[in-house]
């Protein structure tokens, strides 16, 4: 479970976010959706413990983030933040490899290995392992740094706009193979996502974030809604019954 009470960090007089409460079951994917600027990297950043809050707690699977020991964090909490700025003389493989660190403390084992071929293979990037980071496309790094992510293997996920630069293909291979880890393996994942559809289909729960506040937690079939939506993003969106359920239109 993640708990957050009475969450707030004051950037400066006029930007705060929060104060924020949310209670996130174990098991299944949430979705955080909302404007630009509205606060969404600042609440997942102080749930994976990268950014220091203001007031309030916030708690892991009874870990309380703000105390707990690092390591301890690192093999239940796992975070891809919206920028990477570590583009270094890496490979793709020697990045994904980083994902195993909490276990291997650098000394990777076969069995690190396969976990870390397993997701090189499944992001396509089989034929990309051995090049630099600078020498990728912004989809194809964004895979590898979704890879290692993955490879840390923890029951807690977050990933923040986890699709950026994904074409279509890959946005549907990433969502469905969240939605197994959080189906299948039970992994609680939340992620940012700016495709409401995408949000729609695949999570368990949609939270809008607006003006540093949750102004909606629910299923999707309740978040769906052309009133709700239109006010959280203030611009006219549509929504009609699809062949897969409620979309989303707005152009
Ligand atoms: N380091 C910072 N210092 C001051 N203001 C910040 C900082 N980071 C983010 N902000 C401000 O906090 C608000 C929320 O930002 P952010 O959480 O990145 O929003 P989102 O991810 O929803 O687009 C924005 O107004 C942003 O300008
Ligand atoms: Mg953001």
């Amino acid at each position: 479970m993640i708990t957050l009470r009475d969450v707030r960090k004051n950037y400066s007089s006029e930007v705060v976010i929060g104060p924020v409460d949310l209670t996130i079951p174990n098991g299944g994917i949430t979705a955080l959706v909302g404007p630009n600027g509205a606060g969404k990297s600042t609440l997942l950043t102080m749930i994976g413990r990268l950014l220091g809050l203001d007031s309030g707690t916030i708690e892991v699977a009874g870990y309380d983030v703000s105390t707990a020991d690092s390591n301890d964090l690192a093999k239940i909490l796992s975070i891809l933040r919206q920028e990477n700025h570590f583009v270094t003389r890496l490979t793709v493989r020697q990045l994904v490899s980083f994902g195993r660190f909490p276990y291997s403390k650098g000394r990777i084992t076969n069995a690190d290995e396969k976990i870390v071929s397993k997701a090189i293979d499944f992001f396509d990037l089989r034929d990309l392992e051995n090049r630099y980071l600078d020498q990728l496309s912004g989809g194809q790094r964004q895979r590898a740094y979704v890879a290692m992510v993955l490879c840390q293997q923890t029951e807690f996920v977050l990933l923040d706009e986890p699709l950026n630069n994904l074409d279509m293909r890959h946005s549907v291979l990433m969502m469905q193979h969240l939605h197994r880890a959080a189906t299948e393996l039970g992994r609680t994942i939340m992620l940012v996502l700016h495709d409401i559809n995408f949000a729609a289909h695949y999570s368990d729960y949609i939270c809008a974030v607006k003006d540093g506040l949750i102004t909606h937690f629910g299923p999707p079939d309740e978040i769906m809604n052309a009133q709700i939506l239109s006010q959280v993003f203030d611009t006219q969106v549509d929504v009609i019954d699809g062949p897969r359920g409620p979309i989303a239109v707005y152009y």
